[in-house]
């Protein structure tokens, strides 16, 4: 890894990804470290579902598309077509579920904060392996019928993200970056 990799990390677009098969080795090693993350009182209150090969067309298929149509009746073919391959646009899409327990101590807000940490390390490990990779919700996230196909407890569990990991077409260019003056102040 190179040594700025942190000042260098970028994200590359899921449609901008290809969707080749990842050495089974490095999706372990991504998974790994993905869930090697500070978590008060260590209830590890997220959990991760891996979705690859048939299950990405399946999702697409049976929840992603056949909600959306239901949600929009008069969605043209081209909103169908985007609609139809959404985790196609990957190899590999890792769910982080974020699923805070009642606890007398920690709060809430704590747990969420970890389901976070495990996106963003999920999502720099698989850039530090030289994958594209992106963190995106889109509208499915909030989809209940995609929440319960991962078990998700209602009104409860969330999904913080889908992770998209691939390989990279080309390196992304820069996006703009906040002005640290602006939001960073030294007391
Ligand atoms: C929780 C969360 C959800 C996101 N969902 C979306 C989304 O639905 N669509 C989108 O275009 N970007 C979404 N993004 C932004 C992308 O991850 C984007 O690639 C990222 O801001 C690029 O940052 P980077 O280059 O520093 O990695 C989301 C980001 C976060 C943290």
């Amino acid at each position: 890894m190179e040594s700025d990799f942190f000042l260098n990390r970028r994200s590359v677009l899921a449609k901008k990804m290809s969707a080749k098969k990842i050495p089974e080795g490095d999706i372990k090693k991504i998974l790994a470290a993905g869930i090697r993350v500070p978590d008060h009182g260590a209830l590890n209150p997220w959990s991760i579902k891996v979705i690859q090969g048939d299950k990405l067309k399946f999702i697409d298929q049976e929840i992603i598309l056949s909600e959306f149509k239901k949600e929009n009746p008069q969605a043209n073919e081209n909103q169908l077509q985007i609609e139809s391959k959404r985790l196609q646009r990957a190899s590999v899409v890792i769910v982080v579920l974020s699923t805070p327990i009642e606890h007398p101590k920690i709060p809430e807000w704590e747990m969420i904060l970890s389901s976070g940490a495990v996106c963003m390390n999920l999502l720099s490990c698989a850039q530090s392996l030289g994958y594209a990779s992106q963190w995106l919700t889109e509208w499915y996230a909030y989809n209940n019928k995609m929440l319960e196909y991962f078990g998700a407890r209602k009104n409860k569990d969330k999904i913080s993200g889908f992770i998209y990991i691939g390989h990279k077409i080309e390196e992304p260019n820069e996006r703009k970056r906040p002005d640290p003056d602006k939001i960073i102040s030294y007391l």
